[in-house]
């Protein structure tokens, strides 16, 4: 299953369709934020650490751990203290969380972050309604937040969100996109994540904006994509992007999340079905799949509802079959 096949009999044009795999994808997993910031049932504390040690232990190198903003605005965050300073920290893995300003870049160091991640949209209306802010009084915050952060010898990576369309705005121009990108990797980011925030991308977009992108002066290697598996476009929409260069993929275990300023917008696409995916192609991404499926089976459990990951359901179907223990 994991050999790269043979194109065979197939129309010319199709021959070299999968030449620009990569060998090795890193997964930069956002369940125990972007996850868990909308569920309605709020984890306790030892749950979310156990989450974030368990995804660990199956093999995640990079882990979004909470975000340090207003627990006002995010209730189901608001222990971020008390996640961040009491999960065992494994060497060669690096935890992040989002950070919306001074604040909250205080509570991070405070916690013993050595990553933060901003965030801001390419959309006016979605910035007023998620962060309280104008994109520009957004990226003036934020100039002020990544000097300090990286003062403090902290790594920052940054999203913009709603790339392929914004809840009240509808269509978002490539150029605001590039706009917003290009300032966050100036103010000193080192990497982009570019959010499908409601899940309305398509492969031919994500081809054009990661285009503009690079026109625009971005690397390869500054930029990772964040789809959300609203319309169920995400995993095509991945392949596009690896097959374009991208080497960082924003997943969450069990294809849970969304924004609750995001209406509409469903989960992101499930880790367990990447790293499915990705497998099958022969790409590595270093996640032990049944660990991360029994995980997924045990936050099902704890959250009291099934979740949307496609990999989950045919796993758990054909254990039942076989009549073993999931
Ligand atoms: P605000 O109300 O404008 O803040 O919120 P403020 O500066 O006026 O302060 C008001 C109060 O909030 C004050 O407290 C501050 O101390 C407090 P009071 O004096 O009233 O008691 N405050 C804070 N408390 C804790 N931590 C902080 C903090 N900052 C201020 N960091 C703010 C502005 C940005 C804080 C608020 O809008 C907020 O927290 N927003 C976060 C919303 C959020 O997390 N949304 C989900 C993110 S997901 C996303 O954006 C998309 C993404 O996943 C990618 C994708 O999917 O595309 C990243
Ligand atoms: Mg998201």
């Amino acid at each position: 299953m994991n050999e790269r096949a043979e194109p065979g009999a197939v129309a010319p044009s199709a021959r070299h369709l999968f030449d620009a795999l990569p060998e090795r994808v890193s997964i930069y997993e956002v369940g125990p934020r972007d996850g868990l910031q909308n569920e309605a049932v709020v984890l306790p504390t030892d749950r979310k650490v156990e989450l974030i040690e368990g995804l660990v232990q199956a093999g995640i190198r990079r882990v979004e751990i909470t975000s340090f903003v207003n627990p006002r605005w995010i209730p189901a965050l608001a222990d971020h203290m008390e996640v961040a300073t009491r999960i065992r920290r494994e060497p060669g893995v690096r935890y992040s969380a989002l950070v919306p300003n001074m604040r909250g870049l205080d509570g991070a160091s405070r916690a013993g972050m050595e990553e933060i991640a901003v965030f801001l949209a390419a959309s006016q209306t979605h910035n007023r309604k998620n962060i309280n802010k104008s994109t520009e009084e957004a990226l003036a915050t934020y100039r002020r937040v990544v000097t300090e952060a990286r003062a403090r010898g902290m790594a920052v990576r940054g999203y913009v969100s709603c790339v392929y369309g914004c809840p009240y705005e509808g269509p978002v121009p490539v150029e605001s996109v590039v706009d917003v990108a290009r300032a966050l990797v100036d103010m000193g980011v080192y990497e982009v994540s570019l959010g499908d925030t409601i899940g309305v991308g398509t492969p031919r977009q994500v081809q054009f904006v990661l285009a503009r992108l690079l026109e625009a002066g971005l690397a390869l290697d500054q930029l990772a994509v964040h789809f959300h598996d609203t319309r169920g476009t995400a995993l095509a929409n991945i392949v596009v992007a690896l097959q374009f260069g991208i080497r960082t993929i924003d997943s969450a275990i069990g294809g849970l999340g969304g924004c609750p300023y995001a209406p509409g917008a469903s989960g992101n696409v499930a880790t367990e079905d990447v790293v499915f995916m990705l497998q099958g192609m022969g790409v590595d991404t270093g996640v032990d799949l049944d660990a991360l499926a029994a995980l997924s089976v045990r936050l099902s459990g704890l959250l009291g509802r099934e979740l949307p990951s496609k990999y989950l359901k045919a796993h758990v179907g054909h254990c039942s079959r076989l009549g073993v223990p999931v």
